[in-house]
């Protein structure tokens, strides 16, 4: 576990991000899950998420519910050893804040113990009652509106909503009523963008985008998309800037191929044997030899 004192404190805080909103730079978020991503991505973005989205990203789930407590420590905790610079963010996994405030606060509190600094739930005005009590605890906390993947089923999929006009005032209710309970910024997910941006026209806390257009206070996306180290279907909002996968699995397939033809590892990549080591090791051969 890691304790940060003021000297390493995360070098980004929710008081710099705010005031960054306010001036009009734009909040880049992404995700990271382990100490190789979370050193990929620290020196770029402003804010590193330790998503649930772990469980179909790198565990093999199809969705974010089987993602438990124990699985996102784990992570958290590999991220949280390289003490990144960005704020450090905590992604509640289903039924970690669902069964009592209690726990919940014991759960996130568990978090900040590890590293993070932040921790980020999903739902609207039905959360702001455990909100309340986790910034009461000292617990900053990030909401997450619109397509929440922890409700798949009872959204019937992953849907853009916020389409019909009745959902579309819920979304705007639900964000008033999270800025209310405390949260320091808003995650706007799967929702128009004349939606969105009206959500940040009416918030005094930045609201982090995905699939929410253009006009929120920053973006957020998944690493591994961004990359193109995820396989299979790509929703619309994702961008991708490098065929990840196909540029590793390429250079796996030459290192794979220099084996097999024997030109791997080559002198320099090798350890030489000293000259006395040399002849021990002759001798002791050609004894082994002359053994009956
Ligand atoms: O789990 C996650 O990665 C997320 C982001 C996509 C916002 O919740």
């Amino acid at each position: 576990m890691s304790h940060h004192s003021t000297i390493d404190a995360p070098a980004i805080t929710i008081p710099h991000l705010q005031q960054w909103a306010r001036d009009g730079r734009r909040l880049v978020m992404t995700t990271a899950y382990d100490a190789v991503t979370a050193r990929l991505a620290d020196p770029v973005v402003d804010m590193i998420l330790v998503g649930d989205s772990v469980g179909n990203v790198c565990l093999g789930f199809d969705n974010t519910l089987p993602v438990s407590m124990a699985m996102m420590n784990h992570h958290l905790e590999a991220v949280a050893r390289t003490r990144p610079r960005a704020l450090l963010v905590a992604d509640m996994p289903y039924l970690s804040y669902h069964l009592s405030l209690d726990d919940t606060l014991c759960n996130a509190g568990g978090f900040l113990q590890r590293g993070a600094a932040a921790v980020k739930l999903e739902g609207g005005e039905k959360r702001a009652e455990t909100i309340r009590a986790l910034v009461e605890c000292e617990i900053p906390v990030m909401g997450h509106l619109g397509l929440t993947p922890q409700s798949v089923h009872a959204m019937g999929g992953f849907k853009v909503q916020g389409r019909a006009a009745e959902d579309a005032v819920q979304i705007l209710e639900d964000a008033h009523r999270l800025e209310e309970a405390g949260c320091f910024a808003l995650v706007l997910e799967g929702i128009p963008s004349e939606l969105a941006a009206r959500v940040t026209e009416i918030l005094s806390i930045p609201t982090i985008g995905i699939g929410a257009g253009p006009h929120c206070s920053g973006q957020v996306l998944v690493l591994h998309d961004v990359l193109g180290l995820t396989q299979g279907h790509q929703p619309k909002f994702v961008r991708t800037y490098v065929d990840g996968f196909g540029v590793l699995q390429q250079a796996l397939t030459h290192w794979a191929e220099d084996v097999r033809r024997g030109v791997f590892p080559s002198p320099a990549e090798s350890y030489a044997l000293p000259a006395a080591a040399h002849a021990a090791v002759s001798a002791w051969a050609s004894d082994l030899s002359t053994r009956s």
